[in-house]
């Protein structure tokens, strides 16, 4: 079980945290209280004693880990908090308890907590200022389009890499309960997103296709399409050091680098404008958005780092060079990113002043799986992100949501 020394990534502010090295970014063995386990071969063996289908072992050999759906085995043992582990576990997934890793079962439980609806968000005076016609300038609506192109799109490309690829491979019933939360939220997101362009009166066709039809907009998804594809092979199965590293990778893919770079130009520059009382509604939307991703963000990483400590083997100096590379990459496509949404300077801010805040955030993310930072010296030039973060502060939260539900069909804010 956890001990009170574990650490993890639940904090929705970590952007703000000091330096790295006050939190180790790879929770230590007895802080988790189990020993590394051993790999797919040695648990195959132990969890025939342990509640898994002995009958079942050696095609479970052949297929990696349990998926939950395997025959029912009566009389079998009890599951042991020790049976489970993160990837390769052949034990029963269909038993929630015991626990093991709380820290995925409190993520769940403050996912519950924060959970919002997009109809509940006002978009009155979103809708005056994007009709009006000197509302807002070229470059910010180009803004404003953009991300909603980006994000609309992105938010499903995420769930179903959750859905399609990542779920069958995570062997772990407290971590899967998460994650079918996350997809949840990620429902929500391109329903929020769907939502504001509905609102706004956009046209729909143009806002959905830019991931085909725009290469700024596109570029990012393209780029993390084949860690998904890799894994998303209905014949691709975990237990040897090649795919598990596959596995890994899209991990860190779309956790660190899709959820957690990817995202954070966007969100940065639309906050922005709700910070100058523009676009306010949009940017409730994406604040809720932000608060979600965040800790989507600090589970993935909490899941990587337990994947690398239950099989170091994993995490050699070529495959860490390799993640090192492929977060890199990803810098360089945010950059790209914020030069094409913003060309030119607006609202104070300008694309040098997000390829700095993209440094910043490559730097924290290398830190918390474990990597030397690449960017030395970068400063967040955004430091109310990290606070804008902390919804609890925002005392009039319940105050601007919409009192009674109504479906987007039947909204009419003029
Ligand atoms: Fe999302
Ligand atoms: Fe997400």
């Amino acid at each position: 079980m956890q001990t009170a020394t574990t650490r993890h990534w639940d904090d929705p502010l970590a952007e703000a945290a000091p330096p790295p090295g006050i939190r180790p970014p790879v929770p230590d063995n007895a802080g988790n209280g189990a020993a590394p386990l051993p790999n797919a071969a040695g648990v195959n063996g132990a969890n025939g004693a342990n509640g898994a289908s002995t009958a079942g072992a050696s095609d479970a050999a052949a297929r990696g880990g349990a998926t939950g759906l395997e025959t029912i085995e009566m009389g079998a043992s009890r599951i042991q908090v020790d049976d489970k582990q993160i990837i390769n576990c052949r034990a029963d997934l269909n038993q929630l308890v015991p626990f093991k890793y709380a820290w995925a079962w409190d993520k769940y439980l403050a996912a519950c907590n924060n959970h919002w609806m997009p109809q509940e968000i006002n978009m009155t005076a979103d809708i005056a200022l994007w009709k009006s016609a000197d509302g807002l300038t070229a470059d910010e609506r180009m803004v404003v389009e953009r991300n909603l192109g980006f994000f609309s799109t992105a938010d499903s490309l995420v769930a179903n890499n959750l859905v399609l690829a990542v779920y069958r491979h995570i062997t772990n019933p407290e971590c899967r309960q998460y994650l079918l939360r996350q997809a949840f939220e990620e429902a929500l997101h391109t329903h929020a997103y769907q939502y504001c362009i509905e609102s706004l009166g956009l046209d729909e066709g143009e806002v959905f296709n830019m991931y085909r039809e725009l290469p700024s907009v596109a570029r990012k998804s393209e780029w993390a399409l084949p860690y998904t594809q890799s894994l998303g092979d209905p014949d691709f199965v975990t237990g040897t050091t090649e795919n598990d590293r596959r596995l890994l990778r899209d991990l860190i893919a779309f956790y660190v680098v899709f959820e957690g770079i990817f995202f954070y130009v966007g969100f940065a520059q639309i906050l922005s404008m709700g910070r100058r009382n523009k676009m306010t509604g949009v940017a409730e939307q994406f604040q809720y958005i932000l608060r979600d991703e965040s800790m989507h963000m600090n589970f993935g990483i909490d899941v990587i780092n337990q994947i690398k400590m239950e099989n170091p083997q994993l995490w050699n100096d070529d495959f860490k060079a390799e993640i090192t590379e492929l977060i890199l990459d990803g810098v360089r496509y945010e950059k790209l990113y914020a030069e094409d949404t913003m060309p030119r300077g607006m609202l104070g801010m300008n694309a040098n002043l997000f390829k700095q805040y993209v440094d910043f955030i490559a730097n924290r993310r290398l830190s918390q799986i474990g990597l030397p930072e690449q960017f030395a010296g970068a400063a967040n030039p955004f430091p109310w992100m990290s606070e804008i973060l902390d919804l609890k502060k925002e005392k009039n939260f319940f105050e601007t949501r919409v009192i009674e539900y109504q479906t987007g069909g039947a909204l009419n804010w003029d």
